[in-house]
């Protein structure tokens, strides 16, 4: 779904905008190893070098420094160039170093940007989205309501110095809020949360038929929510058109 929106978007928007950026959070090093059978696959800060048409400036953020070494490394055998800023640390911490690694823009040379937002865990700071949310950037966030959230909750409630949840969903007073909330469920309430934060920036909501669930194999226990978020009708044009759709037709070989 991420390739498939990130084909949309520069498809559309490469002859109206000369510059498209990419941002790629927690982006991971490239390429996964699956954990039952070993094989290696292409993720998701590799694939988006393979767009027909591609972004105009790429970065990457991820706190493991071999990630983004070897992310480094594997972008840097490609065949064709690319525009790319690594930037090693916190998502939560470095946001000063990404709005230096963005591009410039002015009324003549307009800038239209990409975020895909991908952590293993519930430990992503509002306050991060909120420092990039004056760019005209959309946003595709997984939401680790599932196997973070849900599964430590009575941890992240029960520990009042904890703040994992308030800084997430940009509600420092959650606690009162959920108890006050008739529908005590916790993964609807940090839906409505997040949006709700969201659309304070400006952002279009995300109402539940733009959300997708993702369940374990087999199991259909929810893992996580992807939610997107864009402050033009056409974002979510686009995100509804990657809803139906299947994967992209991306070229086999890296250029
Ligand atoms: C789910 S993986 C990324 C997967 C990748 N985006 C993909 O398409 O497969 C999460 C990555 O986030 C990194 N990470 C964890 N906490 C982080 C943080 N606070 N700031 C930046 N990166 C972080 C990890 O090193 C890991 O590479």
């Amino acid at each position: 779904m991420h390739n498939q929106y990130a084909w949309y978007f520069t498809t559309a928007m490469a002859a109206s905008w000369p510059q498209l950026a990419y941002l790629g959070l927690y982006s991971g090093a490239g390429r996964a190893q699956l954990r039952k059978t070993n094989e290696i696959v292409e993720t998701t800060a590799m694939s988006v070098l393979r767009l027909p048409k591609p972004f105009t400036k790429y970065i990457f953020v991820d706190s493991d420094q071999r990630c983004i070494d070897a992310l480094r490394q594997r972008i840097a055998v490609l065949p064709s160039k690319h525009d790319v800023s690594f930037i090693p640390g916190d998502v939560n911490v470095v946001v000063p170093d990404i709005r230096r690694a963005m591009p410039t823009f002015s009324r003549g040379r307009g800038l239209l940007s990409f975020c895909f937002v991908d952590p293993f865990a519930a430990n992503l700071r509002f306050a991060a989205i909120h420092g990039l949310s004056d760019y005209r950037m959309d946003f595709l966030v997984l939401l680790m309501l599932g196997r973070d959230v849900r599964t430590n909750l009575k941890q992240y409630h029960d520990d009042p110095t904890s703040t994992r949840i308030a800084d997430f969903i940009n509600c420092p007073d959650w606690r009162q809020d959920l108890a006050a909330s008739r529908d005590k469920n916790i993964v609807r309430f940090m839906l409505t949360k997040f949006d709700e934060a969201m659309v304070r920036l400006g952002y279009l909501s995300a109402e539940e038929h733009l959300r997708h669930q993702i369940t374990a194999a087999g199991t259909g226990v929810l893992q996580y929510v992807l939610v997107f978020y864009s402050k033009n009708p056409l974002g979510q044009k686009f995100w509804r058109e990657t809803m139906k759709s299947g994967p992209p037709q991306l070229p086999l070989d890296l250029r």
